[in-house]
């Protein structure tokens, strides 16, 4: 599949998109100040905060908010477990997910849950953090994903 670009101008702090690249959905999450420090609060409850799966992000989002720029966040929105899609993000204190979630994505198949940067919570069943696809930008609002 072709890379194809999108314009960011008008997402919203808080918003996420959904294009579809080589078949599969892609998100882009504009995180906010708090979604950003919900990433820290994550972080102990994670089983691959450091992002240590080469396969699963290109170098340059092997940070630990597994981006170019931290505000924007692209991924690939397919769980790695079985493939569902866990489309919701899910803010801070979801009466569903505790007191102590931190915010983040949730897989309706099997309730693996992701951060704010898809890096997947300790004893879920997905297996690493969600796949950050190759992407870079080409004006200040303009983003080649692929
Ligand atoms: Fe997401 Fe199983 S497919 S938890």
């Amino acid at each position: 599949g072709a890379p194809i670009e999108v314009d960011i101008d008008k997402l919203a702090p808080g918003d996420m998109m959904v294009l579809e690249w080589r078949g599969k959905p892609v998100w882009i999450l504009r995180r906010t100040p708090e979604m950003l420090a919900a990433l820290a609060k994550a972080e102990p409850g994670l089983a691959d905060p450091g992002s240590g799966v080469e396969a699963q992000q290109p170098d340059y989002a092997r940070n630990s908010h597994r981006s170019l720029r931290p505000e924007v966040f692209v991924a690939v929105g397919i769980c790695t477990h079985l493939g569902c899609s866990p489309s919701s993000a899910f803010q801070a204190g979801n009466p569903a997910l505790g007191a102590d979630w931190p915010g983040g994505f949730l897989c309706p198949c099997h309730g693996s849950t992701f951060d704010f940067a898809g890096r997947v919570f300790k004893n879920k069943p997905a297996p690493t953090n969600l796949e950050v696809p190759p992407h870079t930008y080409l004006s200040d609002t303009r983003l080649l994903i692929g």
